[in-house]
């Protein structure tokens, strides 16, 4: 187990994640806030910080009970802290020293540079610099323009490197990160899916034993996977709750519904459409529609959950981004965690305990660890999905027939996507109906009707996104489909937004 100590660094949950690439578990924690036990971590690794280590208020955390007993792996300003606070010198750097650079001097029979050598493409991002090294500290490696872009303490396992050898662009970064991991650390690299499913299983018996579980299922990947891991563990005691809240995609209530009884899952399908239609009838402000749609799903959870007698435990698939502690960019210990968005949360009296089978896995260690269980690659890859679904891509108020008109829309286009094998290079797309009527022509009738505009993204985690230049044949395809095809709708737009400075919703 590896510890990550996290100084703010925009990059620490790509560390986190090269490091579970190489089969090892690895888990950040705040520098203000660290674990009290750490017999458990066999190395740790400090952050870079959007801090410099010459301020007053920047982290300045006691590392007594690591450096010097724990192989300890400083990144950016980690190098730098560890470099000022054992006799070195840190000071602004004259030359610039972002972005790309190469290795100009790399020392010779370094296990921790094993594969690395001179021109090796490394990606620098400091405003500061280390002037001069601890006492005993040897020079490792340097670039151009930086003369210690790695060294090591000596007479203890304590090293320290000035670029990232977690981003890409860092050619070498994961042969680095397994040098000090496995050859110096001696790390075992077991932690693979398969071993996460075993020791999952076991543990989720052991901690529920007979009890009655319930989890809402969305048809996405998380409360899926989080689903067939509970059922591997307890069967039929496992109760899950399928809520059609009337905005989902065409056809997806009933084929989802479908899936899920063939994974042998224990599934309830519950169509409350007309029950959310009724709740949101003429309301058009977005937040008010979001709040009616959290409202009304936790009521009909409710009432379904009430129908499964003694249920102890209440499943949600939240997944490791949305549970880390985070510093903040002013590094106060702020603890912003996240509240998963589907599943709100539901009224005290329940008094169910949590389960989260998959709080510790990152989104792409879900699908692999689906992938190991068996699932249909379908589910595994099926782009996100807004909880409060169709409802916020329709602008406006929500009528059944709005919404009858974008499920249509939304097939054409998403159908569109899988054939033309688009579909799996998009991370997400959807269609919004939008406020505006405009007029058109349709053999020689005047026509006055709807506006859709087609939206498909590109991105990592939905924080960032940009749009995707689909094929033009494909779009005039798709426009002109959509426009014979779905009634009511005269005119097709392609969002060609970023976020930001847009979002991926239109609401
Ligand atoms: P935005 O529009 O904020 O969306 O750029 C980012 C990602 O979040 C999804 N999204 C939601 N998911 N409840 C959800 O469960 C919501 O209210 C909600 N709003 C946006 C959106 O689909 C995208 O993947």
């Amino acid at each position: 187990n590896v510890l990550i100590l996290d100084f703010g660094s925009q990059y620490t949950q790509l560390i986190a994640r090269r490091v579970r690439e190489l089969n090892i578990y690895s888990e950040i924690k705040p520098y203000n806030n660290p674990p009290k036990d750490l017999s458990n971590y066999q190395a740790v690794i400090l952050s870079g910080s959007p801090y410099s280590v010459r301020a007053e208020d920047a982290p300045h955390p006691d590392l007594s009970e690591i450096k010097g007993k724990k192989p300890l792996l400083g990144i950016c300003y980690g190098a730098q802290y560890l470099a000022q606070f054992n006799g070195g010198n840190v000071a602004p750097s004259a030359t610039r020293e972002y972005g790309r650079a190469n290795l100009s001097y790399v020392r010779e029979n370094e296990t921790f540079l094993e594969g690395l050598g001179e021109g090796s493409q490394v990606w620098m991002s400091h405003s500061d610099t280390i002037k001069e090294l601890p006492q005993g500290a040897n020079r490792l490696a340097s670039t151009h323009d930086v003369e210690f872009a790695a060294f090591h303490l000596e007479g203890e396992q304590t090293y320290g490197i000035q670029f990232h050898p977690e981003v890409y662009h860092t050619t070498d970064g994961k042969k680095l990160l397994e040098n000090f991991l496995v050859k110096i650390a001696g790390l075992k690299q077991d932690w693979t899916p398969d071993a996460f499913i075993e020791t999952t299983v076991a543990e989720l018996k052991e901690k529920i034993g007979d009890d009655k579980v319930i989890l809402g299922l969305s048809g996405g990947v998380d409360s899926s996977v989080a689903a067939m891991l509970l059922h591997k563990a307890i069967g039929k005691h496992l109760h899950c709750i399928f809520v059609n809240n009337g905005l989902l995609r065409k056809n997806e209530f009933e084929s989802v519904l479908d899936q899920y009884q063939h994974m042998g899952l224990n599934v309830k399908g519950v169509d409350a459409s007309a029950r959310f239609l009724d709740a949101l009838k003429g309301e058009s402000e977005p937040e008010k529609k979001r709040k009616i749609i959290g409202r009304v799903f936790i009521e009909v959870f409710d009432d379904e959950a009430h129908k499964v007698e003694n249920a102890k435990w209440l499943a949600q698939g939240t997944i490791y981004p949305d549970r880390i502690e985070s510093v903040s960019a002013s590094g106060g210990p702020s603890a912003v965690i996240k509240s998963h968005h589907n599943v709100g949360g539901l009224p005290d009296y329940m008094q169910l305990k949590i389960v989260e089978p998959l709080h510790l896995l990152f989104k792409d260690e879900v699908r692999r660890v689906g992938k190991n269980l068996g699932m249909d690659p379908a589910i595994l890859g099926r782009h996100p999905f807004p909880g409060p679904g169709l409802g916020i891509r329709i602008l406006g108020d929500i009528t059944a027939e709005k919404v009858s008109i974008l499920q249509e829309v939304d097939a054409i286009f998403i159908d569109g996507l899988k054939k033309w094998g688009l579909y799996d290079k998009v991370w997400q797309a959807g269609a919004m109906l939008l406020p505006v009527n405009s007029v058109g022509v349709m053999g020689d009738e005047r026509t006055y009707e709807k506006c859709v505009t087609l939206r498909a993204v590109e991105s990592t985690d939905g924080m960032t996104a940009d749009w995707v230049n689909l094929p033009y044949e494909f779009l005039q395809k798709t426009s002109n489909d959509i426009i014979n095809k779905v009634k009511g709708v005269n005119r097709v737009v392609y969002d060609i937004s970023s976020k930001p400075p847009a979002t991926i919703e239109w609401e």
